[in-house]
């Protein structure tokens, strides 16, 4: 069959649906209304469930007859609703980031367009038979044909959005049919160009509202701060039919009855002394609106949003929003998220100090806004909106973005866009910021709807990052500065200048992969200026799709170009905080400790602290506790030398103040102090003492490992023309003068290496190392060849002393490093290592500078004095402390889902594995070291983690340095600070076997 061509019009946004309202539920009595849980009402049919279903590749495919009521369905095949049918086998899944999936030809889209036909049927309940019945569709996507027992009900389109039909004169008493009709593609896509896997289908609830005659169409509720400490609660009405009387309740959150009164147009009621809503503190109000016949409970948080110097203030004080950009997402249901799948998102982001949401980058589902004003969360809501691919038309000029947003066409769309998400969600205290939209460059249309929403809502700011790319077109209605991505020094520069709104990061610390590495760098620049209102972290979880396990229990993830899709972003997807399934992950530990509730500082005194509340509303005497414990590690051995509990809290919000902590530092070993903020009493997530954050701080004193080697012996030595054998009754070690290192080691009889020692400068990219890597490998780190220059040996009392001079050098070009090598073997078989080497500074810095060992397999008890427990490195290791920690070599693996480069542990002086029959310690000053049972080789090799094989040794890497991890898979080049480019490079470890 031929559709009505709706579908490519994209002056059509809808056909028939009620106008955009807020979103509620109503209820048949004031009782039920607050006592009722979401759609838990009498007046809802909740229509989810498994439906007809069948998929065409194009709507020609599709009959007629198939609309009909009596039309027989048995053939059809079964469908859940709500779900997107990619997940269920039908079409194929497809991951681009701005690449238009189809031909850029507005408003047409290909005719091969797959179409899903959906049946359903229902009944209207008897007792609401004289009532008027409302279809409900909250999200589908991408646009949307309804009949209700054969007759064309109508039309929508904005997939994350509800699209309401009256369907009172469509519907009869007893059975009703019920078809919808979903394509893949229409002129909205062009408006939906989101970096996101593109996926089809009625993905949220369904369902029918039976309401009086003459109801409420929708209210305003608005809050206003007084003088005097007084507020202000407003809700103005709209009805539909004739005007009503409507009976308004206000009760506090205890479910005490403040104020009651009657209007049919508008009230307002003063509050005195009201509890302000903030998300320290997300105090609610309700409010019952009581109609003839119908009730609707509404939540209300009074606050009041304000901007005094550039700076952001909620109710009066200065906030920073802790954020995170949030998709709609699941690894096996896709769009289609229930509440609880929200609200584990909501759980892991309350217990990781996040208190900002930006819904990147369309409305969430309608109850998601709710669940952030009950649980506290700020949210930036964001519209519908991104045509993203207008850039890569041909040839490629960045200005070609503003095609779409300048083109009348898609005027009345952008405006309706931003419209559904401002009506919809406008009495929700989270909503601080409205977002227009993402990447969709910045035209006319934007410039109307953006004048429409300062207009309607002055009580919120206005976000919209593209609207910078042009800077002489009308800001005036863009409320709040932001930029994605931008570096620190390029943030500074903004900052420095004299300015007049907010700026805040819409996006930045890409998380893709390991990483970010660069959040207290961001952080730190956050607290510095006050006009720097924070920054959502792009982003909150990896988009992937998990095809079932393996047979050893992996979840098989996938990404773009994994379903032969094209074009596609490969791993691009894959770049959030948590994985897929939500596991708590060491980047998630990462961003809670630098959102930490509080700081502590040093001061000159060793003992004397400074406390930074870094919270903005709550004293810290309120909302945790501070307990202290000092360690000392010495030998492998670390033992708690003082504790105790910084007794007065009482620092108000941004506010700091100094506290002492008294104890005996012992003279040998290291000693640190780690304080640990607890929170007071037990939250919806958090019990009672649950650690929010920590600081440590180490006093000083040099580690000593107590592990006994360097005792001189006989050794004999038999040189050949390519190496040496230095052996004794105990062990027998080959150390070749072409490699310029220890081929082979052997104890008692006992292999201790499975293949050659190796320098090493190459790690397995990082997704962050993603533009380095192409530098690296261009200059030929990947491949850098071992050259020896001359090797010299001398006899000494402790046992051989060797010297080697080499470089290492690339195929095809100059030498990257020209190393000088002193190896000395103990009569006890302990290998002092130094290495003094000098890089050709033209070179890029490198990804790491030290020595691998292939050690026996079942070398797999560690043990190290490092930064620890997750994984470390030079600038990420906020989650980590200074420590003695025990753990193996498997759970020292982090599992991204496109291996790369982890598990590394930093500032180490000493690590030591062990097998059944053997064991090496390291010792050193400030190493790096990871073992693992996988190479770096087959980490870059393999594209999933679930292809990985081991390769049957535990190999050491001991790293004088790693260069730091950063964001750059999207945000700045790697600071210099955590380069490792020095020309100049030494390094000194003991190598202990036993
Ligand atoms: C931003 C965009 C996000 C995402 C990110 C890269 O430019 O707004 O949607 O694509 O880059 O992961
Ligand atoms: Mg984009």
């Amino acid at each position: 069959m031929k559709l009505a061509p709706y579908y490519e019009d994209p002056e059509v946004t809808r056909v028939n649906t009620e106008d955009d309202r807020s979103y509620y539920i109503p209820f048949p009595t004031a009782e039920e209304a607050l006592a009722g849980e979401g759609k838990n009402s009498g007046r809802v049919t909740l229509l989810n469930g498994d439906w007809k279903f069948s998929c065409f590749p194009s709507q020609y495919e599709m009959s007629e007859t198939m609309l009909e009521p009596d039309y027989d369905d048995g053939g059809m095949d079964t469908l859940p609703v709500p779900s997107v049918w990619q997940m269920h086998g039908y079409d194929h899944h497809q991951y681009t980031n701005d690449l238009y999936p189809f031909p850029f030809d507005p408003p047409y889209v290909p005719q091969e367009n797959p179409c899903g036909l959906y049946r359903t049927s229902f009944l209207i309940p008897p007792e609401t038979e004289e009532m008027r019945h409302y279809l409900n569709f909250e999200g589908v996507d991408s646009c949307l044909y309804v009949w209700v027992n054969g007759r064309f009900v109508g039309y929508n389109t904005v997939s994350h959005s509800t699209g309401e039909f009256d369907v009172t004169d469509f519907v009869q008493a007893g059975k009703n049919s019920l078809c919808a009709v979903v394509l893949k593609w229409s002129a909205g896509s062009y408006l939906e160009d989101q970096d996101k896997l593109r996926m089809t289908g009625i993905f949220r609830d369904v369902y029918l509202l039976h309401r009086p005659q003459d109801h409420i169409r929708d209210y305003r509720v608005k809050t206003r701060l007084l003088h005097g400490g007084k507020a202000e609660v407003s809700a103005s009405f709209e009805f539909s039919g004739n005007p009503l009387d409507v009976c308004v309740s206000l009760y506090d959150a205890s479910g005490r009855l403040l104020q009651e009164a009657e209007t049919d147009d508008e009230i307002r009621f003063a509050v005195d002394a009201p509890i302000l809503w903030n998300a320290e503190n997300p105090y609610l109000y309700r409010l019952v609106f009581h109609t003839n016949g119908e009730a609707i409970a509404e939540y209300v948080g009074i606050r009041e949003v304000t901007v005094k110097d550039a700076t952001l203030y909620l109710n009066g004080s200065p906030i920073k929003l802790k954020g995170v950009n949030r998709h709609d997402s699941d690894p096996v249901t896709g769009y289609a998220v229930t509440e609880e799948q929200m609200m584990t998102d909501l759980r892991l982001m309350k217990r990781a100090n996040v208190n900002a949401i930006r819904t990147s980058h369309y409305p969430n589902a309608p109850i998601f806004p709710q669940m952030c004003d009950r649980l506290g969360f700020y949210l930036v809501a964001e519209s519908d909106l991104e045509s993203h691919g207008g850039q890569y038309l041909y040839p490629m000029d960045y200005a070609n973005i503003n095609r779409i947003p300048d083109d009348s066409r898609f005027a009345a769309s952008t405006m309706d866009r931003i419209h559904r998400n401002v009506l919809r969600d406008k009495n929700r205290p989270c909503v601080l910021i409205w977002s227009l939209g993402n990447e969709a460059g910045y035209g006319s249309n934007f410039i109307a709807a953006a004048r429409w929403v300062k207009s309607y809502d002055n009580t919120r700011l206005i976000h919209y990052e593209h609207s910078i790319h042009n800077p002489d077109r009308d800001q005036s209605c863009i409320t709040i500065d932001s930029n994605m991505y931008f570096s620190p020094e390029d943030i500074q520069k903004k900052l420095d200048a004299p300015r007049k709104k907010p700026y805040m990061l819409c996006e930045y610390c890409h998380a893709m992969g390991n990483g970010p590495g660069d959040l207290e760098q961001y952080w730190n620049m956050i607290y510095r200026y006050p006009a720097f209102a924070g920054g959502f972290v792009w982003e909150w979880c990896d988009h992937a799709v998990q095809d079932g396990v393996t047979s050893d229990g992996k979840k098989r993830f996938l990404y773009g170009g994994d379903f032969g899709d094209f074009p596609n972003a490969g791993n691009f997807c894959v770049d959030g905080i948590v994985p897929p399934d939500r596991k708590p992950s060491d980047s998630l530990r990462e961003l809670k400790n630098v959102l930490r509730p509080a700081r502590i500082f040093r001061t000159d005194d060793p003992f004397r602290f400074t406390l930074k509340n870094c919270l903005d509303f709550t004293n810290l005497k309120d909302a945790a506790r501070l307990v202290w414990s000092a360690v000392n590690i010495s030998g492998e051995k670390e033992t708690q030398v003082a504790s105790g509990t910084v007794e007065d809290l009482d620092v108000p919000a941004h506010e700091s103040r100094d506290f002492s902590v008294c104890f005996d530092i012992p003279d040998s070993g290291i000693t640190a102090v780690r304080f640990s903020l607890e929170q007071k009493g037990s939250l919806p997530f958090t019990p009672d003492r649950y650690e929010m954050g920590f600081d440590q701080f180490v006093l000083g004193g040099e580690y000593r490992s107590g592990v006994v080697c360097h005792r001189p012996g006989a050794l004999d030595v038999i040189e050949n023309e390519t190496g040496y054998l230095l052996k004794n009754e105990k062990f027998a070690y080959c150390f070749s003068k072409l490699k310029g290192v220890f081929t082979s080691l052997s104890r008692e009889g006992r292999s201790l290496l499975n293949r050659p020692m190796e320098y090493n400068i190459w790690r397995a990219p990082t997704d962050n190392d993603r533009n380095e890597k192409v530098k690296w490998e261009d200059a030929g780190l990947n491949r850098a060849l071992v050259r020896v220059y001359h090797t010299s040996l001398k006899q000494t009392r402790s046992g051989a002393e060797i010297n080697c001079e080499l470089s290492l050098t690339p195929l095809s070009r100059q030498r990257i490093l020209t190393i000088h090598a002193k190896y000395t073997v103990w009569g006890d078989g302990t290998i002092d290592a130094e290495l003094d080497a000098l890089k050709d500074p033209n070179y890029p810095f490198l990804p790491r500078f030290g020595l691998r060992f292939f050690l026996p397999e079942d070398y797999e008890q560690a043990e190290y004095v490092g930064y620890g427990p997750d994984e470390s490195y030079a600038d990420k290791r906020r989650a980590c402390w200074l420590g003695l920690f025990r753990s193996t070599v498997s759970e020292m693996f982090t599992d991204y889902i496109r291996p790369q480069e982890n598990g590394s542990h930093w500032g180490c002086s000493f690590v030591k594995l062990a097998g059944s029959r053997g064991s090496v310690a390291v010792l050193g000053n400030g190493f790096s070291f990871n073992a693992s049972h996988y190479t770096q080789e087959e980490l870059e090799k393999k594209a999933h983690n679930f292809e990985l094989k081991p390769c049957g040794s535990t190999v050491l890497c001991v790293d004088a340095a790693q260069s730091g991890i950063g964001s750059n898979s999207c945000g700045p080049v790697l600071s210099p600070d955590y380069q490792l480019n020095e020309e100049a490079l030494h390094c000194r470890f003991t190598f202990c076997f036993k």
